[in-house]
């Protein structure tokens, strides 16, 4: 039997991808990244906008029609399994052979078999109070930078978010396994680890919280560099920057998710702080972690938010003056609290018009924080040698996660060179290594 799996959506799925081919590794089950040669095709999908959603069903009908002559089985993964359910007895509209959802991974092989051998489309999209697949090491594909999931799934509920439904509650898997990963994953000559969870920083195991995870990582022989992705705004206790400002293995960077500015809007999407609680967090992180990258997401045009009320986000925008910021447009989940209870009710030209002012505010802020940097020297974790457009440059991150292309192809991929950036743009900058 020969897989290939296709994934969409965060960080999150892909590393779940990676322990999918653990799970079917230790089955006998051989992956390939050639679609045509695949029995079994997985999508690892992505629920989260109605956009991504619809990308996969359209993927699906793409991909029956290209294997029409030989067809394989088509497997629904991840995040739009566990909404599937409803839709099942429709299947002859969605030609679908099994769905597996986020915390039925290990059952993967049964499935399988099971839909080679039965035309009804085995599904197991329970949700676990437990699985976080701890004992099962993932099959990453190479590289400096490996995905490490600490904690799994979200209690908060957010009005407008589906991970709750899709993904379940929320559970931490032990520190020692954890250090034990990252030790492997060192020895195997990966020089950054990025800590995940949809909550990450909601982390907690016995008395072990997320500050004392992350010290404990950092703390690992022979990682350059670690990172966490996504934190919530209120788990940010004075302690955890303090152990981020006290390890210099631990990168200045927080991603920190905004979704909106106004009080009444982030009340109605139930996230538990005011643009006050926000911009004071912030001024807190930049005075105990100075020089503290921080990014950001962003929705516009949430249900009843009116022009006054987006005006407290620009506001918020131009005060932080984030390095990049995701922005996204209200996408309305089946299920949430949100669609429930609010109309879906700012028209879409309003929400265009809403993203389109903010990436062009975000834009020019990027533009001018990268372009400060010129004559700055900054230490780059290479990441390849050769980019897309020479075989004469390298490529590699500085500390806030920011692409600089080196000048040169001699730098080593995995070893952290220090560099002189010389020119910017939005989105990358460009470097020379001191001892080139
Ligand atoms: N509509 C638009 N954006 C959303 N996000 C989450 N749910 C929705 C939704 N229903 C965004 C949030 C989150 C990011 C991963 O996706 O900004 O931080
Ligand atoms: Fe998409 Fe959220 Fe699931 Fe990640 S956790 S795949 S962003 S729905």
């Amino acid at each position: 039997m020969k897989i290939y799996i296709e994934t969409y959506g965060c960080q999150m799925n892909e590393y779940d991808s990676e322990i999918v081919r653990a799970v079917i590794a230790a089955a006998d089950m051989e992956s390939t990244s050639d679609i045509h040669a695949a029995d079994v095709i997985l999508l690892n999908t992505c629920a989260v906008r109605e956009h991504a959603a619809r990308r996969v069903i359209a993927r699906i009908h793409e991909i029956h029609h290209l294997r029409r002559d030989a067809p394989a089985l088509i497997g629904v993964l991840g995040c739009m399994a566990t909404n599937l359910k409803k839709n099942l007895p429709k299947r002859k509209k969605l030609p679908i052979d099994f769905v597996a959802g986020p915390d039925a991974y290990r059952r993967l092989p049964e499935l399988i078999r099971a839909a080679t051998t039965s035309d009804e489309v085995p599904y197991d999209i329970e949700l676990s109070d437990y699985e976080t697949y701890a004992d099962v090491y993932p099959r990453r594909e190479g590289g400096i930078n490996a995905w490490l999931a600490v904690m799994r799934g979200c209690n908060n509920f957010c009005s407008y978010c589906v991970v709750p439904y899709s993904r379940g509650r929320e559970r931490s898997r032990s520190p020692q396994s954890v250090v034990a990963e990252t030790q492997r994953l060192v020895a195997e000559g990966f020089r950054q680890v990025t800590l995940l969870g949809q909550n990450v920083n909601s982390y907690r195991h016995e008395d072990v919280d997320f500050a004392e995870l992350l010290r404990r990582v950092s703390e690992v022989p022979g990682v350059l560099r670690v990172r966490f992705i996504s934190p919530h705004p209120k788990d940010f206790p004075l302690h955890l920057l303090k152990v981020m400002a006290g390890h210099p293995t631990i990168c200045k960077h927080v991603h920190l998710p905004l979704q909106a500015g106004n009080d009444r809007i982030l009340k109605l999407m139930r996230r538990t702080y005011s643009k006050k609680h926000y911009l004071d967090l912030v001024e807190q992180m930049r005075s105990i972690i100075p020089g503290l990258a921080l990014s950001t997401d962003i929705i516009v045009g949430f249900p009843g938010e009116s022009d006054a009320e987006f005006e407290d986000t620009v506001d918020v925008v131009q005060r932080v003056r984030f390095d990049s910021a995701f922005i996204f447009k209200y996408s309305e989940r089946p299920g949430t609290l949100a669609a429930r209870k609010y109309p879906d009710d700012v028209p879409e030209a309003v929400k265009t018009e809403r993203i389109v002012r903010l990436n062009e505010m975000q834009r020019q802020i990027s533009t001018e924080i990268f372009s400060a940097q010129i004559g700055a020297v900054q230490d780059i974790l290479v990441e390849r040698q050769g980019t897309k457009k020479s075989a004469q440059q390298s490529q590699g991150r500085n500390d806030a996660n920011i692409m600089v292309i080196l000048n040169s192809a001699t730098q080593v991929p995995g070893t952290m060179v220090r560099a002189r950036i010389h020119d910017a743009t939005a989105h990358v900058l460009k470097g020379k290594a001191l001892d080139d």
